[in-house]
């Protein structure tokens, strides 16, 4: 069975000490949590070493974004290798915010991609189409090449290790989430793109899963489409007693 993940995304957002508040609140919810949903916190960088020093952990951490390169003069960066080595097992790669702010292209995220690949990172790989391009009804090509530019030169061992995350440009952070008829539809489109690139038994595997104004009411509707594998949410990963309700949602 695939992997169920429900990951916060909680992006430029709190102070250490409201970092760590939302950790022991989300703490309180833990028993309520199935043992089958990982759930994965990507916090500000700087905050990474603060939450991997909590004791019995139930959560695993993110980074946000990462460096291709392994080491070197590349001020402001940090590198997969440099997240390895702090344990922390997961980066986001390719989100919607960089593409568009920090000019990521294809090729960079790629690169991204096998920097932590090669370092035991594993990429959270974010997809999805603008509103224009879905208007124009051009979704499907698009996060067609977004996927192949990312994924299709790894092996399969790499992809293995890579988590999809579909997250239509349009819904993330409008309070506009895309329909379960939608989601379902585009994530089936993923799980067939992949089984026709990496096959079958692989394809199965991959955990894809949406984002965009994921919320605690909407979560268990999403979340019960058959290729919908759980949620990266944004806003409602803030608050402990939403994102523990969406946490709950994904058992
Ligand atoms: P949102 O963000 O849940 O606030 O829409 C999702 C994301 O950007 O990962």
């Amino acid at each position: 069975m695939r992997q169920k993940i429900v990951a916060g995304n909680w992006k430029m957002n709190k102070d250490i000490d409201e970092a760590m508040e939302l950790v022991v609140s989300l703490e309180q919810y833990r028993h309520d949590f199935s043992q089958d949903v990982k759930v994965i916190l990507a916090p500000p960088s700087l905050y990474l070493a603060n939450l991997e020093m909590v004791e019995e952990p139930f959560f695993e951490l993110s980074a946000q974004n990462c460096s291709h390169h392994d080491y070197g003069a590349f001020t402001g960066e940090i590198s997969p290798a440099m997240l390895h080595s702090m344990n922390i097992g997961y980066c986001i790669v390719g989100h919607s915010e960089r593409r568009q702010y920090y000019h990521e292209t294809d090729e960079m995220i790629a690169k991204k991609i096998d920097a932590c690949l090669r370092n035991h990172v594993r990429p959270i790989f974010c997809c999805g189409e603008m509103l224009e391009q879905r208007n124009g009804k051009h979704h499907f090509v698009t996060v067609l090449h977004q996927v192949e530019h990312a994924l299709f030169h790894l092996k399969k061992d790499e992809m293995k290790q890579v988590v999809i995350a579909y997250e239509p440009v349009w819904a993330i952070g409008t309070g506009v989430t895309a329909s379960s008829d939608q989601a379902e539809e585009m994530h089936g489109f993923i799980r067939d793109t992949l089984i026709n690139h990496f096959g079958e038994e692989l394809a199965a595997e991959i955990p894809i899963l949406y984002g965009g104004s994921v919320n605690a009411q909407n979560s268990a509707e999403l979340f019960a489409c058959p290729n919908v594998d759980g949620g990266l949410v944004g806003g409602a990963s803030l608050k402990a007693k939403d994102f523990a309700q969406i946490i709950v949602s994904a058992s």
